[in-house]
């Protein structure tokens, strides 16, 4: 099976060489034994926010150097790119950003995407991680182009608060529109990511809960990572997952947790009313880098195998015409083995010695979260 599907996926690929696929390359399996499966490929670095633990305003301005459209990747560059992760193992591709629907023809790469097959046989699980302002008018176009879910990023219901974390005028309803018309035309299931600050917006756990209870949305929060361009964190401004779930049992109980999928990034309970489930991402507090499958690719090509990393790997080089499919998957193949990053354990470790990052990693904006 594994074998044909190899082939299936190569054979879709450009015709630029016909040397036969290493079929040694399913799955592809890190330092750390851990396989790839999730490729997070962010398709422009701009955003239209400018969330002050993403992307503070002061730094991200009028001057920053955002990649022009000559050093994004093409779509068709970024096809061969997922035609090789989906030959490694990938079946799940969540596009990102910055913002990604602000990429012009993302619906029509997306139908690309939605012609390939996983090395299962099953269809690719096309997910797309937004902050919901363009989302209402983009959403039936973007199920008709294929994608099957969206995950909006949604920090606060009351409207000073969300403006004061996101940096722009625009209304939370727009945000709530672009949620709504999203389930509506089916994209499914539609998920809300929040990142708590502590003191900043803790008082809109309980709000979120009660505003996504019975409309079959998952609200997920997010503790709040020192990422490249967090310029604002220290460890008092982190809720930890723990606390964020007291504050949602003072007034939904939750019963255990479910669904656990191994690789997932939340643990999910059911609301004891039967009303609905929350979700904490625990990513300080309780690292999960023993199952990461993650690999993350920015616009403009860089392979990171970490949200931590200090450098990508340029997987540019590889995307020309000139050189195979199979030659782009033993790239790859040999930084994915290189692989022994797992960065938020090493680094629980040293916040509990009383030491912090200290150099800069990759900012989040570019590879997306
Ligand atoms: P599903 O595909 O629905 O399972 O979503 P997901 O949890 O894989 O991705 P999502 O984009 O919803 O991730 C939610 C948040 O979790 C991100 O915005 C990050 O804050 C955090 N996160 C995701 N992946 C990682 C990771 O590999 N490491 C760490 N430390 N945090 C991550
Ligand atoms: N901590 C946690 N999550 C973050 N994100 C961005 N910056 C951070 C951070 N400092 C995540 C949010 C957002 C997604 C695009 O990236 O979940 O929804
Ligand atoms: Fe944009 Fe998302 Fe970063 Fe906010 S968190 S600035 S919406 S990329
Ligand atoms: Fe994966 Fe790095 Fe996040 Fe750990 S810190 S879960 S290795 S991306």
């Amino acid at each position: 099976m594994k074998v044909n599907a190899i082939a299936e996926a190569i054979t879709a690929a450009p015709a630029v060489n016909q040397r036969a696929p290493d079929m040694s390359a399913a799955p592809a399996l890190d330092g750390l034994d851990r396989p790839l499966r999730d490729l997070r490929l962010s398709v422009i670095d701009q955003c239209n926010f400018r969330c002050t633990y993403c992307m503070p305003r002061d730094v991200f301005d009028a001057n920053y150097r955002f990649l022009n459209a000559s050093e994004r990747l093409s779509f068709d560059e970024m096809m061969k790119l997922v035609r090789a992760f989906v030959a490694l193992g990938v079946e799940k591709i969540r596009i990102t950003g910055g913002e990604p629907l602000l990429r012009r023809g993302l619906e029509s790469f997306i139908e690309k995407l939605a012609g390939l097959t996983s090395l299962s046989g099953t269809p690719l699980d096309i997910a797309l991680t937004t902050n919901g302002a363009l989302l209402a008018a983009r959403a039936r176009g973007l199920r008709d182009a294929g994608l099957a879910r969206v995950t909006v990023s949604l920090d606060a219901l009351d409207d000073a608060i969300f403006r004061r974390m996101s940096d722009v005028d625009i209304p939370v309803a727009r945000i709530l529109d672009g949620i709504e018309q999203a389930q509506a035309v089916g994209l499914a299931p539609v998920k809300v990511n929040a990142v708590i600050e502590r003191g900043v917006n803790d008082n809109q756990i309980r709000p979120l809960v009660r505003h996504f209870m019975n409309t079959g949305i998952a609200v997920r929060f997010i503790e709040f990572m020192d990422v490249g361009g967090a310029a604002g964190w220290s460890n008092a401004t982190v809720l930890s997952a723990r606390d964020m779930r007291a504050i949602v049992e003072s007034e939904f109980p939750l019963l255990a947790p479910h669904d656990a999928v191994e690789s997932s990034t939340s643990v999910n309970y059911r609301l004891a009313n039967g009303q609905g489930t929350v979700g904490f991402i625990a990513s300080v507090s309780q690292p999960f880098c023993g199952k990461c499958s993650r690999a993350r690719v920015s616009a403009d090509g860089q392979l990171y195998t970490c949200l931590f990393a200090k450098q990508g790997a340029d997987l540019k080089p590889w995307l020309g015409d000139a050189v195979s499919t199979e030659q782009l998957i033993e790239a790859i193949q040999t930084r994915w083995h290189a692989r022994d990053d797992h960065y938020s354990e090493l680094n629980a470790d040293r916040r509990r010695s009383g030491q912090r990052k200290t150099w800069p990693t990759v900012r989040m904006s570019l590879v997306g979260g």
